[in-house]
C-alpha cells in the first residue's frame, strides 16, 4: 500500500525532527493512552503525521517484523526506541521514500531523542529489515488477534473486506447545512474553490474526491457545512420525528446527528444531554455556529435527574462504545481497546437504554446505535433489552449498504463510504 510522496525540496532541513515527532506521539499512545485527537497538534508536517498514522494502523504487522530482528526485548525506559523502530519500519515498508533516505533521516532521530548511543543499534536493525525480503501481511495481521478472530466469528462472509476496510483511508464526508445552503449549491461552491466532490449516501452528504483542510471550506466559520461519516448520516430518516416534536438526543456531542436531526426539522423541541463538560462545551460552540436551538443540557443519561418529566416522542440514543467501527480515522483504537472493554460497555449502554426508554412517550421510537462492529455492543444489547421490556418492539427497516442483523442494520467499512455504525430502531407500545 504505498501512499505519501513528498517531493524531495519539500523536505524540511531536518527530516529526523519528524521523525521523533511521530515516534514520541505514538509513545504517547502506547505508553500513556493518548488518542490521535490530542497528538496531532504536536505534529509539524503531513509527513509526520502520516508516520503517525500510519505506524498505528500497521503496528501489529510492523511490531512482528521487527521483533525477530531484536536479540533481546527493549527496556521499559527505552521504549521512545521501539516506537522510532516502528516508525523507521512503516517508512520502510509502505512510503516510497528511498530507504537510505529514511533510514538515515531515522538513525539521525536518535540524537534527537537524547539517545545517541542508540545509533548504531537502531541502523543495525532497519538495514536488517531492508535487507530482508519485503514482507506481505494480510490486513488481519494488522489487528490484534481478538479483534480480527472476532470480526471473523461474527461476519464470516464479509470479515476480511471488513478487515481490509480497517486499513483503508476514510474518505472525507461533508454534512450541508440545509437550513443555510442547498446541497447541489455547496458543491458548486465546493467545484469553485478545486474541491471536487461526489453525493453521499443521504442528500445532504457530499464526499470529497481527497480531503482538504477544514479552513478551506466554503462557508464552515459560517456553519454552511460540516464534517461528518457517511454512515453516521441516518438519524433522520430512520427516527423521522414530526417536525414540531419533542426530541431527546441523550448522548449528543459532538452533535452530529442532533444537528443532521435540526437542519431537517430546525422547529423541533430538542434537548441534548452529554455527560463530559468539555464536550458540552463544544457541543454549544457547534450550535452556535450552525444556527441550531436546542436545550444542551451536562447531565447522566443513566438518571434521570435533569429530566422534567414531560415525554418525548422520539428519542437517539448514540452510546459511548468501543468505537470499533471508527478504526480508519482511529487506528490507536487497536492499541487502546481490548475484548475485555465488551462487557462493561455493554453494561454502561444497557443501562443508558433502561434510564432513556422511561422518558419516551407510548408510540413514540428510540433510535440505538453505536460506532462500534460487535454484537455485545449492538444486538446482544437489544436482545437482551426486548426480552426484558414489554413494551419495546425492533422495527425492521433496510440501508443502501452494510447488512441486516437481528434486531438492526450494520454499516461497516467494508464500503469506503461508511465507518462501522450499528442502527435498531424501537418502538413504544
Ligand atoms: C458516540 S458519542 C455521541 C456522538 C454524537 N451523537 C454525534 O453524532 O456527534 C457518545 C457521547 O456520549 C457521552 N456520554 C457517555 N456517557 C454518558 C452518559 N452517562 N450520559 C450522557 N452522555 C454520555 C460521551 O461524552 C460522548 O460525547
Amino acid at each position: 500500500m504505498p501512499t505519501y510522496l513528498p517531493p524531495a525540496a519539500a523536505l524540511p532541513a531536518h527530516p529526523e525532527h519528524q521523525r521523533v515527532e511521530a515516534a514520541r506521539a505514538l509513545l504517547q499512545v502506547v505508553a500513556k493512552g493518548r488518542t490521535t485527537d490530542q497528538l496531532v497538534s504536536g505534529l509539524s508536517t503531513p509527513l509526520a503525521g502520516e508516520m503517525l498514522f500510519g505506524a498505528l494502523r500497521h503496528y501489529y504487522s510492523l511490531a512482528q517484523s521487527l521483533e525477530p530482528l531484536l536479540s533481546r526485548p527493549i527496556r521499559d525506559r527505552d521504549q521512545d526506541l521501539w516506537c522510532l523502530l516502528i516508525v523507521g519500519a512503516y517508512q520502510l515498508h509502505y512510503l516510497r521514500i528511498p530507504d537510505h533516505a529514511a533510514v538515515h533521516a531515522t538513525v539521525s532521530a536518535c540524537a534527537a531523542l537524547g539517545k545517541p548511543w542508540a545509533r548504531g543499534f537502531v541502523n543495525g536493525v532497519l538495514r536488517s529489515l531492508q535487507r530482508g525480503p519485503k514482507p506481505s501481511f494480510d490486513a488481519a495481521q494488522a489487528h490484534p488477534d481478538w479483534f480480527a478472530d472476532l470480526i471473523r466469528a461474527e461476519m464470516p462472509r464479509q470479515a476480511d473486506a471488513v478487515l481490509q476496510g480497517n486499513q483503508s483511508r476514510a474518505p472525507m464526508s461533508l454534512r450541508v447545512n440545509t437550513t443555510r445552503i442547498d446541497p447541489a449549491d455547496y458543491g458548486r461552491a465546493l467545484s469553485e474553490a478545486g474541491i471536487e466532490s461526489q453525493a453521499g449516501l443521504v442528500a445532504e452528504q457530499l464526499i470529497l474526491d481527497q480531503p482538504v483542510a477544514r479552513h478551506t471550506l466554503p462557508g464552515y466559520a459560517d456553519g454552511l457545512v460540516s464534517i461528518q461519516d457517511a454512515g453516521a448520516g441516518f438519524a433522520p430518516q430512520l427516527l423521522a420525528p414530526q417536525c414540531g416534536a419533542r426530541l431527546l438526543d441523550a448522548c449528543a456531542a459532538p452533535g452530529g446527528k442532533l444537528f443532521h436531526l435540526l437542519e431537517r426539522c430546525p422547529d423541533l423541541d430538542a434537548v441534548a444531554l452529554d455527560v463530559a463538560p468539555a464536550r458540552v462545551a463544544h457541543l454549544r460552540d457547534e450550535a452556535g455556529r450552525l444556527g441550531h436551538r436546542a436545550s444542551i443540557l451536562e447531565a447522566d443519561a443513566t438518571t434521570l435527574e435533569w429530566w422534567d418529566g414531560t415525554p418525548f416522542h422520539a428519542v437517539l440514543l448514540d452510546a459511548p462504545c468501543t468505537g470499533s467501527g471508527t478504526l480508519r480515522r482511529h487506528p490507536e483504537m487497536k492499541l487502546l481497546r481490548g475484548a475485555d472493554d465488551l462487557a462493561p460497555n455493554a453494561e454502561r449502554q444497557a443501562k443508558l437504554l433502561s434510564s432513556v426508554w422511561h422518558t419516551l412517550r407510548p408510540g413514540g421510537k428510540l433510535l440505538y446505535c453505536t460506532c462500534s462492529l460487535f454484537s455485545a455492543e449492538n444486538d446482544a444489547v437489544i436482545e437482551e433489552f426486548l426480552a426484558n421490556t414489554a413494551d419495546a418492539r425492533a422495527s425492521a427497516f433496510v440501508l443502501p449498504a452494510g447488512l441486516s442483523t437481528r434486531h438492526g442494520w450494520q454499516l461497516t467499512p467494508a464500503d469506503w463510504r461508511t465507518d462501522g455504525f450499528y442502527y435498531a430502531l424501537l418502538s413504544k407500545d
